[in-house]
């Protein structure tokens, strides 16, 4: 009755809950908190640049602050030399602060403030002019060095699309910025797309490394395309997915809730990661001719990817406490200390779907009943579900009990946090893991 979804198995993640680390935090911490695994986001990354490197392309990652707040991944990109995209002045200030150079960081996000502008030129980053009127406050900066630009294109495969200059716009602006050499670097072209999927990336790439052509003839130095996010994150299995997709209804979920099916994340994705960077190189812009690889080579064109939840992939889960469990007809509510707001999926009234793991000393315990329930949180609203699934627990969970929701880093555990009834943030926990193996050692994010 209960349709379960459980996340890919995650051995390191198996050992991490093997040591009781978990119950010792939620007693120390006294709520609910988040774990994060750096080591997954430095293996994340370095199967990007590798991808770079089979590929023959010169390119550059840069990591999209905005699916975490953890100021960990600043450092990991720092020592390892990446690049940061930031869309606010205080992801700026964080990258900086971290060690992550100006020169490689990129600024994206619609009408950037003047002094988010200024910032960003005077700490030589690359800004993603979004709008003509944007251009014209670059131009107008007047600092002692030219401001690096690329200019975004709106994407004519998604016309509704709120960002970028159209074909019109891009003429223009190419003509502004060769009318104003030395005030700005016009290093290149931008996008990125909504949705996962490689084609359309591979079509519009095709399409920026020509317009680089067309903005060197201008004098330009046009010599990078940033392709932007979207890389996929393959988080459950190809037949749970589709048997779930073709059952699930809103008897499946608490009051009936009926969810969309297009609403909902692609939660497993045959090709992701940096596999979907490599399916992009290796396919033809335009369905033929030379791979979009080869195409960046002829064209001295370096490529920039800015992946945020790919990066995040494995590194993180966010754990709440039991507080209470009570029956409705045909299954249970769960309420765990902490609130909704740190599933971020139900902001776009979707709900996060792998499976929640419930963790709990039943030892001596007779064999258990599965018990299925969905999960509350600790507020007075009647909407403030974590889980809106009727989730197939293993046993009948119990006050204390941990519920781990897991890969949650990519978006979930912080976009959406506020202190709602005076409720502290869920503190953010780093484990690492000693080299030569040994027990998790465990800090505070700062
Ligand atoms: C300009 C830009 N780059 C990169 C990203 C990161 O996308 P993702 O986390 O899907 O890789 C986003 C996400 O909104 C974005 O707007």
């Amino acid at each position: 009755m209960a349709l379960t979804l459980p996340a890919h198995a995650d051995p390191l993640t198996d050992r991490i809950q093997a040591t009781g680390l978990l119950p010792e935090l939620a007693h120390g911490l006294g709520g609910p908190f988040h774990y994060l695994l750096p080591e997954r986001f430095d293996a994340n990354l370095a199967a990007f640049h590798a991808a770079l490197a089979e590929a023959g392309v010169e390119g550059r990652v840069h990591y999209a602050k905005k699916a975490n707040k953890a100021s960990v991944f600043m450092d990991r990109c720092a020592a390892a030399g990446a690049g940061v995209d930031v869309a606010s002045p205080g992801e700026l200030r964080d990258a900086l602060g971290h060690g992550v150079r100006g020169e490689d960081l990129v600024v994206t996000g619609p009408a950037k403030t003047g002094h988010l502008l200024g910032v960003a030129a005077r700490q030589g980053a690359l800004i993603a002019v979004d709008a003509l009127d944007e251009l014209d406050r670059v131009l107008a900066l007047g600092g002692a060095r030219p401001a690096r630009i690329l200019l975004r294109c709106h994407p004519p495969a998604q016309p509704r699309s709120r960002f970028g200059l159209d074909g019109a716009q891009l003429d223009e602006a190419l003509r502004r910025c060769a009318a104003a050499a030395g005030t700005v670097r016009m290093e290149g072209f931008s996008f990125h797309l909504s949705g996962y999927e490689v084609r359309p990336r591979t079509d519009l790439a095709g399409e920026l490394v020509e317009l680089c052509g067309k903005a060197r003839v201008l004098g330009l130095p046009a010599d990078r395309i940033s392709i932007g996010g979207g890389f996929a994150v393959d988080y459950v299995a190809a037949d749970a997915w589709q048997t779930f997709l073709a059952e699930q209804g809103p008897g499946h979920y608490h009051a009936g809730k009926a969810f969309a099916r297009e609403d909902f994340y692609p939660y497993h994705s045959p090709v992701a990661g940096a596999d979907a960077l490599r399916a992009i190189l290796a396919a033809s812009p335009g369905g033929t001719g030379p791979s979009l690889a080869e195409r960046l080579r002829q064209a001295g064109v370096r490529l920039l990817v800015e992946p945020g939840r790919a990066l995040l992939d494995r590194a993180g889960s966010s754990v709440f406490q039991v507080q209470g469990v009570k029956d409705r007809a045909g299954y249970g509510i769960v309420t765990v200390d902490g609130t909704s707001l740190s599933l971020s999926e139900q902001w776009f009234n979707s709900e996060y779907l792998p499976d929640p793991v419930l963790l709990g000393d039943r030892a001596g315990d007779g064999p258990a009943e599965p018990f299925a329930a969905c999960v509350g949180g600790a507020s007075c609203l009647d909407s403030d579900l974590l889980t809106w699934r009727k989730i197939a627990f293993p046993a009948r969970p119990r006050v204390g009990d941990l519920l781990v929701y897991p890969n949650t880093a990519g978006y979930q555990m912080d976009s959406n946090e506020s202190p709602f009834h005076e409720l502290p943030l869920p503190p953010k926990v780093v484990i690492d893991h000693p080299e030569g193996g040994g027990r998790p050692r465990w800090r505070l994010d700062r």
